[in-house]
């Protein structure tokens, strides 16, 4: 089965075709990061604007792709083949998403076509079932840390999950961006905070990891982003621009560390529990390698990292949906205006 997926839940506008969940036969994705980076952080409607023109575009370019991939004439010829379409119906900004919504619900109605819902997080979990000939072994223990969401989810099977806790305050994604901003460090933060913490110097500042030892699977970052705000603007160093380089690295190899802390004590804390062997990461912070590290050394069993597929993508979206085939039928599409969202 071939699905198209489409994802716009931020600030990507993404399309991919997978065959059976494990293929990828076409994978773009176009990004206004550029245009957040210049305010610091992503502006919805300006996300959406972006969406709006990009959406068709790489739609064509992924069918493109597929053709390629499959050896057939042209892109139009290629549409023949996909099975279904499933698109991204939230979490995320709502304008956003209402591009890749309501693009898929009239591609559904006009190739006739079932449509596919698929929830956002759950669709960063797929990853490692794509071109992996040892995917992840139910029952899981899974960590999503992305830029508005940190959870944690025990996972019997597809479609079969419990939700154990999540953030109560700011996500792990969030308050990396955040802090990144306080130390004058570019836009998204949780790069550019691995990249500046590499350099060499310690994690030197004792800084908050909140509900670390609780007996939950909360958590909560807002503590810690006050105290890196706190440490930033203390009078010594009144302004972020007086901050050494020195200082800067050694407050990102400090937030690091107590972001990766938390994270890793509450997901092995719960794998324990639930007397799994497998952990599978996903979002855009599972890309960091120091959670990598810190969570193997933690974790006897095996651990799945997002590879190449950590930022927010069309593949993981239709993989998910060959997953948890739940359609839509395009009739039902076509009679139900609002549905979805
Ligand atoms: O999943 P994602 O692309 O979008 C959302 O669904 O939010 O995640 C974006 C988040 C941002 O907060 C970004 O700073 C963070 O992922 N991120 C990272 C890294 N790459 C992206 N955090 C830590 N280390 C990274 N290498
Ligand atoms: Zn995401």
């Amino acid at each position: 089965m071939k699905i198209l997926g489409i994802e716009t839940s931020c600030d990507e506008t993404a399309a991919a075709v997978v065959e059976n969940g494990t293929k990828i036969l076409s994978n773009v994705v176009a990004s206004s990061l550029p245009l957040h980076a210049k305010t610091g952080g992503i502006i919805p409607e300006v996300a959406a604007r972006e969406q709006a023109r990009a959406m068709i575009p790489v739609v064509k370019e992924s069918l493109l792709q597929m053709a390629t991939s499959l050896s057939i004439r042209d892109w139009r010829s290629a549409i023949g083949q996909i099975d279904a379409i499933a698109v991204t119906f939230g979490p995320g900004l709502i304008g956003s998403l209402l591009v890749g919504v309501e693009t898929a619900k009239i591609l559904s109605y006009v190739w006739h076509k079932p449509l596919v819902p698929v929830n956002h997080l759950i669709g960063h979990l797929y990853a490692p079932w794509l071109a992996n000939s040892h995917p992840p072994e139910f029952p899981l223990v899974a960590l999503i840390v992305s830029g508005g969401h940190t959870e944690l989810l025990y996972i019997t099977g597809h479609g079969k999950w419990r939700h154990l806790g999540g953030t109560r305050d700011d996500a792990a994604g969030e308050v990396l961006d955040k802090t990144a901003r306080v130390l004058g460090l570019d836009y998204p933060g949780g790069p550019a905070i691995e990249k500046v913490a590499a350099s060499g110097e310690k994690a030197c500042f004792n800084l908050p990891r909140p509900l670390v030892d609780s007996p939950d699977y909360d958590f909560s970052f807002s503590g810690l982003k006050t105290a890196v705000v706190n440490l930033a603007s203390r009078p010594a160093d009144s302004s972020v621009k007086q901050l050494t380089n020195r200082l800067v690295a050694g407050l990102a190899a400090s937030i690091q560390e107590a972001v990766v802390a938390v994270l890793v004590k509450k997901t092995v804390k719960a794998a324990k529990e639930f007397k799994v062997s497998n952990i599978v990461l996903g979002g855009g912070v599972a890309a960091n390698q120091r959670l990598h590290e810190a969570m193997i050394a933690a974790f006897p069993g095996k651990v799945y990292f997002p590879a190449g597929l950590a930022l927010d993508n069309a593949v993981v979206i239709a993989a998910a949906a060959f997953f948890n085939y739940a359609p839509v039928s395009w009739q039902k599409v076509a009679a139900d205006a609002a549905i979805l969202i």
